[in-house]
């Protein structure tokens, strides 16, 4: 969401009629966009200002810099104390203020700050800006309404509002027309998507019609929320990937409660299997939370629990970090010591490791249909590209292929993360 936010700002920057420079040394405005969900996340952006700050103090290139996004939101003050030579802090919901407020910052010498959450702004009339790129990332809704226990998101990206489906599909247009052929739409909680009368299943059914348009992909879902009628949109609409990310969190129903997440695991486990039956070749992944105040050692194996049973592709594993303004915060200890919060995190990812080899390895003997994105980070002499599934492939480059196509790949094995194969038959694949 924020790679998609930092395009719109690069979009209202470009229309004041500044140019984006990928060379840090070269820029005389200086933007870092922020998330605020962890802790860790928030170090690691103050380590970063702490770096750059020669760029402004010591050379002088830098004539604005300024901290974008949910940390500001979060936590101005202490952006203030420790960054002072910082000169503008910005909401998510202020970002068509930027032009103005460099200007200010320019013209008065003073810090410029805007942290409005505005219910109303979803930057309808900007399209983002971005470059020579295959797939792109859509924004479909802002906010959310949920309010886990544990999340800072409602408090830092205000209530839940979704965009018009006239928007969405300018900006889908406008993507393809530029060569892009795979859309990633995106929201706290698309399930909930609602405007104009269109649920979000709809909505995949609408865009899918864009003329040229290959892939369509989304997330992220509420378990809560997961209707029959978009997973039978996943099952029969061509272009719609056949990827879910359905985060459950925690495994045991005393915690989920805890958490405010609306399901118990049984209901979990038991929309998995519906997805499964529906869609056999069906990726899932998740997103996992360890060490949230009171997780017993019970408690925990029943998320170990869940996984097992789930088959997920892949998880993002988190260890619990508290936040200011949460209901967590307010109502529970922080009581998990860091030691067995960390055991957990490596027994999750232990486990996911095994998982993922067992989920992904079933592709071997397969061949499937692989979007290039670019040279493999590892050897340059190989190209790395996904499945409809979502899963890495790499494989070796031919001189016919670039980024941006669709290949048919074979697949011979996996390892870790990936699969490897090698292109055959070479005539372009549909999706
Ligand atoms: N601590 C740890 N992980 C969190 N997430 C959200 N809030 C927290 C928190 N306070 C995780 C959830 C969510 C993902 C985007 O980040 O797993 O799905
Ligand atoms: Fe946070 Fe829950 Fe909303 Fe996701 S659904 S953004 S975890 S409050």
């Amino acid at each position: 969401m924020n790679v998609y936010d930092s395009e719109l700002v690069a979009s209202i920057l470009k229309t004041a009629g500044y140019e984006q420079s990928l060379n840090i040394h070269k820029a005389e405005v200086l933007f870092v966009n922020t998330c605020a969900i962890r802790e860790k996340a928030v170090e690691r952006v103050i380590n970063k200002m702490h770096q750059y700050a020669h760029l402004k103090v010591k050379k002088g290139k830098v004539k604005v810099a300024g901290i974008l996004g949910c940390i500001p939101q979060y936590s101005s003050e202490r952006l203030k104390k420790e960054l002072p030579f910082i000169d503008i802090l910005s909401g998510p919901d202020n970002y068509d203020k930027l032009p103005q407020m460099i200007n200010d910052c320019l013209k008065s010498k003073k810090m410029q700050e805007k942290l409005v959450l505005d219910k109303e702004q979803n930057y309808e009339d900007i399209l983002p800006f971005t470059e020579n790129k295959h797939s792109v990332f859509v924004t479909v809704m802002r906010g959310c309404n949920n309010y886990c226990s544990y999340c800072v998101v409602p408090y830092v990206r205000g209530r839940e509002r979704s965009r018009s489906v006239k928007s969405i599909l300018t900006e889908v247009k406008n993507a393809v027309s530029n060569g892009v052929t795979e859309v990633n739409l995106l929201g706290q909680n698309v399930n909930s998507y609602s405007s104009e009368g269109m649920n979000f299943a709809q909505l995949l059914n609408k865009v899918s019609e864009v003329e040229g348009l290959k892939r369509l992909r989304f997330a992220t879902s509420h378990p809560k929320d997961i209707s029959d009628e978009l997973i039978q949109v996943m099952a029969v609409n061509p272009k719609v990937c056949k990827h879910l990310h359905l985060p459950f969190q925690a495994g045991s129903n005393e915690v989920l409660k805890r958490m405010n997440r609306g399901y118990t695991r049984e209901e979990y486990l038991s929309n998995i299997e519906k997805i499964r039956k529906i869609i056999p070749d069906i990726a899932i992944t998740t997103d996992i939370i360890v060490g949230f105040p009171d997780e017993s050692d019970e408690d925990f194996e029943q998320t170990l629990d869940v996984m097992r049973r789930s088959g997920f592709d892949n998880s993002f594993m988190f260890i619990y970090s508290e936040r200011e303004l949460t209901h967590a915060k307010k109502n529970f200890r922080d009581n998990v010591p860091k030691k067995v919060k960390a055991e957990r995190q490596k027994k999750v990812i232990e486990l996911q490791k095994s998982l993922s080899i067992e989920q992904i390895g079933r592709d071997a003997g397969k061949t499937k249909v692989v979007l290039v994105e670019s040279v493999s980070k590892k050897r340059k002499s190989e190209l790395m590209g996904r499945t409809e599934q979502n899963r890495i492939v790499i494989f070796e480059k031919t001189n016919e292929v670039a980024e941006g196509d669709y290949v048919n790949v074979l697949i011979t094995r996996a390892e870790g993360l990936s699969l490897f194969g090698k292109i055959v038959n070479n005539g372009e694949g549909s999706k």
